[in-house]
């Protein structure tokens, strides 16, 4: 008798603890940083900063710009490279662990990456 009430409680307990973390599995997913607006593709001659990111920065750096194996980008390039041009440079020529992307992507791509983390992931 007191077994099976001792059994329901751990039946409780488990049906608990499965829903905190289930709340918490979607609690801590990151929250997709916002799209880089059509004008200002279209003004970029087509290129979309967001997705180049996405696809040749993310992996290292996070899909929303806060880290990984690469340092945090979001919300501290304006500080850290108050000339863009400076930033460009990093992502052009690379810098230790930062991988050189001047041979795999055009300078207006760089631009439109590097111009994509001091705006929109820099909120
Ligand atoms: C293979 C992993 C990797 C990829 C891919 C990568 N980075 Fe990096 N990045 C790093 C590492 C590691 C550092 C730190 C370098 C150092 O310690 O000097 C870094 C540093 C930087 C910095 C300087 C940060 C600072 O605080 O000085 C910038 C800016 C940057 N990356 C932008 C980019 C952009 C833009 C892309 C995509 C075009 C990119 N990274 C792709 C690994 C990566």
């Amino acid at each position: 008798m007191v077994l099976r009430q001792v059994c329901k409680w751990f039946e409780i307990l488990a049906v608990f603890a499965v829903v905190v973390f289930v709340v918490m599995l979607f609690a801590n997913s990151p929250t997709a940083p916002t799209p880089v607006p059509a004008a200002a593709v279209a003004a970029a001659g087509g290129i979309d900063g967001g997705d180049l990111f996405g696809a040749r920065c993310a992996g290292c750096h996070g899909g929303d710009g806060s880290g990984g194996i690469g340092p945090r980008l979001a919300g501290r390039m304006v500080e850290r490279f108050p000339d863009p041009a400076a930033q460009i440079t990093t992502v052009t020529e690379g810098r230790r662990g930062m991988p050189a992307f001047g041979g795999r992507l055009s300078a207006e791509e760089i631009a439109a990456i590097v111009e994509y983390t001091r705006t929109i992931l820099g909120t």
